[in-house]
């Protein structure tokens, strides 16, 4: 069973769908994990990224591998190395390219194969599982994902206003809406879930039932 959800960054989806995958003893995939790894890969090869064909061509040649919990370049766990903002800022060069989108979502794809998983990120419900059991649109208000993401920040000893998350937010939703391949956006059998003034755990209880409810019967 492929149970896929989807959302805008800051949404919480990654910690809901290991949490949901956990409990249901499902596998865990978190896509953007993968793009970050490629782009990660790119900033270190020191390729220009207006370089599209080496950007390519670099993708098709490092090992990225996902092992369920962490990713990795070649055999070096690169999963903290990827959440810098150098990487954030740089990640729609590669997100926009139709030929890394495709060499990525067919390693999703193996991923996934022959496995009950909880896949995340933009495309998942609409492009690259479009016959997964279970599709969840997870979304909250701008204001209220950036008032999470300041939380996250303050608690990893790191100092940003809310204004300058708000605001760089705002540039990574207008990215991840109009990428012309890809985009973020809610398939149209996604159950689409408003997590406004709702708990972590609330969140959980909501996205449990809603799989649940997808589930084959007998
Ligand atoms: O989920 P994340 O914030 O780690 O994702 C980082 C970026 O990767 C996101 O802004 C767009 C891109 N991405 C994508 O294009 N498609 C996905 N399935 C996952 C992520």
């Amino acid at each position: 069973m492929i149970v896929a959800i989807d959302g805008p960054a800051g949404a919480g989806k990654s910690s809901i769908a290991r949490q949901v995958a956990k409990q249901l003893g499902f596998e865990f995939l978190d896509t953007g994990a993968l793009y970050r790894a490629a782009t990660l890969a790119v900033i270190r090869a020191q390729i220009d990224f207006s370089e599209i064909d080496a950007l390519v061509e670099l993708t098709e040649r490092v090992e990225i591998r996902w092992d369920g919990q962490c990713v990795f370049l070649g055999d070096e766990d690169v999963s903290t190395a990827i959440r810098t903002p150098t990487v954030t800022d740089a990640i729609r060069f590669l997100a926009d390219e139709p030929r890394i989108r495709q060499q990525l979502s067919a390693q999703q794809r193996r991923i996934a194969e022959d496995r009950d998983i909880v896949t995340e990120g933009r495309d998942q419900g609409a492009e690259v599982f479009p016959e997964a059991e279970c599709k969840i649109f997870l979304t909250a208000s701008p204001e209220e994902r950036a008032r999470r993401r300041l939380q996250q920040l303050v608690a990893s000893g790191r100092h940003m206003s809310e204004q300058q998350v708000l605001a760089a937010q705002n540039k990574r939703d207008l990215e991840d809406r109009m990428r012309p391949v890809g985009r973020l956006r809610a398939a149209e059998d996604a159950v689409v879930l408003n997590t406004d003034g709702m708990t972590p755990d609330e969140v959980l209880q909501e996205v449990l039932g809603i799989v649940r409810s997808c589930m084959p019967t007998g």
